[in-house]
């Protein structure tokens, strides 16, 4: 992390900023040939910073370096947005400096391209390294430093590093504290903190967001703003409504949260015959609103045409607690000593992310790509009411007529209902009694497979309508979905057609989010198919 007195100063960005107003005036081939128009501003020697360890040229692919697709794909996570006729980004940087973050941009906007930004390249919907019309990649994944400071119980995070990274470098300075984010080591904290993030600490915590007590953002004329000089407008919108309409997040300062040296996980699966119905049916009045040191999620899926559900629980305490917990609230479980497993905090996350117990700590920085989920998609609900045994099996009849699909049920209650809902853009809270995750994955790259499994989710989505929140069907931004409305790749500055997925993430939070935006980039400089435009002028 580059010092303060490294930065330019704001005198140095203002002549930059007229040298390339001269640039601009002077270059009749800025339109006629954008491409050489975006190469001379990078190589301007304005962007000569003597504490980047390379200039901004050397960090810059194009299709003639040979590693143009390497670098492309390396943050690809989902097949379906790798095939032949995925459209390519003009150029790639990856910055080593944050002088090169606003390079891209201020060269991007004269240029007239676009700029995606990417971290950890776990979009649900590739938004962040796809793009109809001409584009710029912005590839953050090569700022990652993480500095942890037990004393002051905070951690400087930069938004290419990913919540594996993040986890272990916690675990290796404390036994006791914790990170409030979610499940999955390679996903980035650029995207995650930014849509709000969520993990098994959030009945006790509340989301990464909630967590979050500082930042430091390029804005679209390139100037390095912390929460003081951004306004809390606008460190209020980065905290859930999305970096990618505002600006590049550059890092997070972000609050420590205490776990004691052991916490107990279990994992137990049950079936029809062992009476799940009735133990779902318990689970919603039980799971969000029990002790909330404890978060049990549910996992449902169909095995050889029989519905299993697998309760997978964290519990911040030890067995013997846990089990009178348990005994208390929800014996018909029938939870035992020999299901608990009591492990340091940061060995649970392996646990939660399907890691055989014993799986040593490193694993957390391993990132090679789940072959298991090389196509997907996935889609959100949230579920206000309880759902009756009757509407359970009904849904356990569509579920096995949906055969591969994996619904996942996140309990919320504890924190997540004492945050106000303007607190942050995030709005479900009090009256969530938990969110649903669908999730579909499959191996094939043939066409007819993939629209076979969209349409089974769409089906299955279709279906859950009667059980769901309503006017509008919320949805969670951090899984990005184009089926509930979305703009082509240019964006739209109509505010009244993003409403439509603008109120399903967002509810009354959107309009706030349109103010800021309208404030900290009028020109929609920042924009995708799910973003927030300004009011027009
Ligand atoms: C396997 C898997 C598990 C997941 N588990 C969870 C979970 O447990 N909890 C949860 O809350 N979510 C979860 N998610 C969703 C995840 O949080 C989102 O997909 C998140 O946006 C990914 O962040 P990223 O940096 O990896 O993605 P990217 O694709 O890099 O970015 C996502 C979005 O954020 C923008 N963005 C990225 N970096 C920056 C930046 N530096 N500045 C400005 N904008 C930026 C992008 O432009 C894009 O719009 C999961 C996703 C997957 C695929
Ligand atoms: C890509 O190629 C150009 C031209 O050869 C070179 O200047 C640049 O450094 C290369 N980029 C990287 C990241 O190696
Ligand atoms: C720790 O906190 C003190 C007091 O608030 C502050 O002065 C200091 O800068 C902090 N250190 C870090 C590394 O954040
Ligand atoms: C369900 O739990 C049993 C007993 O713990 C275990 O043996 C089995 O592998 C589990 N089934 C699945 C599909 O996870
Ligand atoms: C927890 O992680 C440590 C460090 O990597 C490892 O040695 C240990 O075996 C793990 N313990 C459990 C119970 O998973
Ligand atoms: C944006 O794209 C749409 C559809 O591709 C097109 O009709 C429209 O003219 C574009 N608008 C701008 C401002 O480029």
């Amino acid at each position: 992390m580059a010092t303060s007195s490294s930065l330019p100063s704001p005198f140095s960005l203002l002549s930059t900023l007229l040298a390339l107003t001269i640039l601009l005036l002077q270059s009749p081939v800025s339109h006629a040939n954008p491409d050489a128009y975006f190469h001379a501003c990078l190589s301007n020697n304005r962007w000569k910073n003597p504490s980047a360890p390379v200039s901004v040229t050397g960090a810059l692919y194009t299709r003639h370096n040979s590693s143009f697709s390497y670098i492309l794909n390396l943050h690809i996570r989902n097949k379906r947005f790798n095939r032949p006729n995925t459209p390519e980004p003009i150029a790639i940087i990856t910055p080593f400096h944050e002088s090169h973050v606003q390079a891209a941009i201020i060269c991007s906007k004269a240029s007239k391209f676009q700029l995606r930004i990417r971290s950890g390249g776990h979009d649900y919907e590739g938004f962040s390294f796809i793009s109809d019309v001409p584009f710029v990649l912005l590839d953050m994944y090569t700022l990652k430093s993480i500095h942890v400071n037990i004393q002051n119980g905070t951690a400087l995070i930069e938004a290419g590093a990913t919540l594996g990274q993040l986890y272990y470098k916690v675990a290796r300075n404390s036994n006791v504290h914790a990170i409030a984010a979610g499940v999955c080591p390679s996903v980035g904290t650029g995207g995650h903190f930014s849509g709000g993030g969520y993990g098994n600490l959030m009945r006790k915590y509340g989301l990464s967001v909630d967590n979050i007590i500082d930042a430091k953002i390029v804005d679209v004329n390139g100037n390095i703003l912390d929460r003081k000089s951004m306004g809390e407008d606008l460190f209020w919108a980065i905290r859930g409504g999305g970096g990618a309409s505002f600006g590049v997040i550059l890092s997070w300062t972000m609050k420590l949260v205490e776990v004691p040296p052991l916490v107990t996980v279990f994992k137990v699966n049950r079936t029809l015959e062992q009476g799940v119905t009735d133990l779902v049916y318990k689970w919603q009045h039980v799971a969000p609103k029990i002790d909330r040191d404890l978060f049990i999620r549910l996992q449902h899926e169909v095995h050889h045409k029989r519905v299993q559900v697998t309760f997978i629980a964290e519990f911040l305490g030890r067995t013997d607690r846990l089990l009178s917990l348990m005994k208390k609230n929800f014996p018909e479980l029938g939870l035992t000593e020999s299901d608990c497993v009591e492990m340091p905090w940061v060995n649970s996350t392996l646990f939660y992310s399907e890691y055989p117990i014993g799986t040593p700590a490193e694993a957390l920085l391993f990132e090679a790509k789940d072959p298991a989920w090389s196509y997907s998609k996935s889609k959100s609900d949230y579920v206000k009411n309880v759902i009756s045994k009757k509407g359970l099996q009904s849904i356990w009849n569509k579920l096995i007529e949906s055969e591969i699909i994996i619904m996942q049920w996140s309990p919320y209650g504890g924190r997540m209902w004492e945050i106000p809902t303007s607190a942050t853009p995030f709005p479900h809270r009090a009256g969530n009694l938990f969110k649903i995750s669908y999730y579909i994955t499959w191996l094939q790259d043939e066409e007819r497979v993939a629209n076979h499994n969209l349409n089974l989710l769409r089906s299955i989505y279709k279906f859950m309508t009667p059980f769901v929140s309503k006017s509008p069907r919320e949805a969670f931004f951090n899984y990005r979905d184009r089926d509930i409305g979305a703009c082509p790749s240019n964006g739209t500055t109509n505010v009244d057609a993003a409403r439509i997925y603008g109120a399903k993430f967002f509810r009354e939070n959107f309009d706030r989010l349109v103010q800021v935006k309208t404030r900290v980039d009028p020109e929609n400089f920042f924009r995708y198919e799910q973003s927030i435009p300004p009011h027009k002028g």
